[in-house]
């Protein structure tokens, strides 16, 4: 294993943005600022048990799911750290229902923040990895004003930079700006975050899959041939596969970029669109996953291609090792009920 050098999280931002003389440092400032929000968030997931954060608000958020404060705290703090940096037009975030203005005392830029401050919530209470997870676009809104909802929806292709933050065991710091994916994991005993993954790549194949079985009644039926094929006993194909399903996205997607894996949420008879979402869960994990050389879709199309429609909109997503997914695909064309044909 290649010794990895001692570099923090800022260092890395600077050195990267220097490679590109045309960089003017905003994007830097930005990650710099995320990273700032993470440390913070880190700290509270981290004492959450001792403090009465948890338990639920009595409120619920725009998709009728219970808000722990976990949630809500995470949320304002993302907005805290990032509405006066000067480089974004608007933000969105999975706890607001409409886009969220920069306060006009704080200037304008040209970036746009989408976040999911806390993925995973439903694993707070159980001290159970959860994430937050970032997507930055540049504005395409004409002028220098306040963004607009047309610069919250772009298609995942046009991402500038994307990643998450993983409250695990150790909290670490994901991302790409499209030039790899780096990871850094958190020192609390000085607050920095310090290279412990340079260049993550993502194995082509894997014996891992994740997805919730308790579904299996409502799936595809091209879905129930797949997940019976990899159960099956074939050594050359290295079968059956592990199942790894935490409920938290970004943990079941941190664990299969390193050890390989795909990550499944399909549509089903009950959810025709799936369950997560797009433009704040789906496009920044599927760049920081093709980025590391593997593959996402929503079972048709490359998911970083989908057009979006609206903010909150739902998507079914397939993430992960290349040729798991590209055979996955193969099973949904092969058993497509006749009518979608
Ligand atoms: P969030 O907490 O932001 O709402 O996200 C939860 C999501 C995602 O993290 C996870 O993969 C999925 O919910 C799990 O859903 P099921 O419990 O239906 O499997
Ligand atoms: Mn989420
Ligand atoms: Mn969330």
């Amino acid at each position: 294993m290649e010794k990895i050098k001692f570099n923090t999280l800022a260092r890395h931002i600077y050195e990267e943005e220097r490679k590109y003389p045309e960089a003017t440092g905003e994007l830097s400032d930005l990650l710099h600022d995320l990273s700032l929000a993470a440390k913070v968030i880190s700290l509270e997931v981290n004492k959450a048990g001792l403090v009465d954060i948890l338990g639920f608000t009595g409120n619920h958020n725009i998709h009728g799911e219970d808000v722990k404060k976990l949630d809500v705290f995470a949320h304002e703090m993302m907005i805290k750290a990032m509405d006066h940096g000067g480089h974004l037009c608007v933000m969105a975030s999975e706890e607001d229902e409409d886009i969220i203005h920069i306060p006009p005392s704080f200037s304008i830029g040209k970036y746009v923040l989408l976040f999911d401050p806390l993925d995973g919530s439903s694993n707070i209470d159980a001290n159970v990895s959860i994430g937050t997870i970032f997507s930055i676009y540049r504005r395409v809104s004409k002028g220098d004003g306040p963004g607009t909802i047309e610069d919250c929806i772009q298609q995942g292709i046009k991402q500038v930079a994307a990643g998450y933050i993983i409250y695990g065991s150790s909290t670490i710091f994901v991302y790409t700006a499209g030039k790899g994916v780096y990871g850094f994991t958190l020192d609390p005993s000085f607050g920095e975050f310090i290279l412990s993954h340079p260049n993550i790549k993502t194995p082509k194949k894997s014996r891992i899959y994740s997805i919730n079985e308790g579904n299996y009644l409502y799936w595809h039926p091209g879905l129930k041939k797949y997940i019976k094929w990899l159960q099956e006993e074939d050594k050359s194909t290295g079968r059956p596969y592990s199942s790894r399903y935490i409920g938290s996205m970004v943990a079941d997607i941190h664990r299969n970029l390193l050890y390989g894996g795909i990550f499944m949420y399909p549509a089903d008879s009950r959810n025709p669109n799936g369950k997560l979402r797009l433009m704040y869960e789906c496009n920044p994990m599927s760049f920081i996953v093709e980025q590391a050389g593997g593959r996402s879709s929503n079972g048709k199309q490359r998911l970083l291609e989908v057009k979006p429609e609206s903010l909150h909109q739902r998507t079914p997503i397939f993430i992960g090792s290349e040729e798991d997914v590209l055979l996955l695909e193969k099973f949904i064309k092969e058993y497509e009920p006749a009518a979608e044909k």
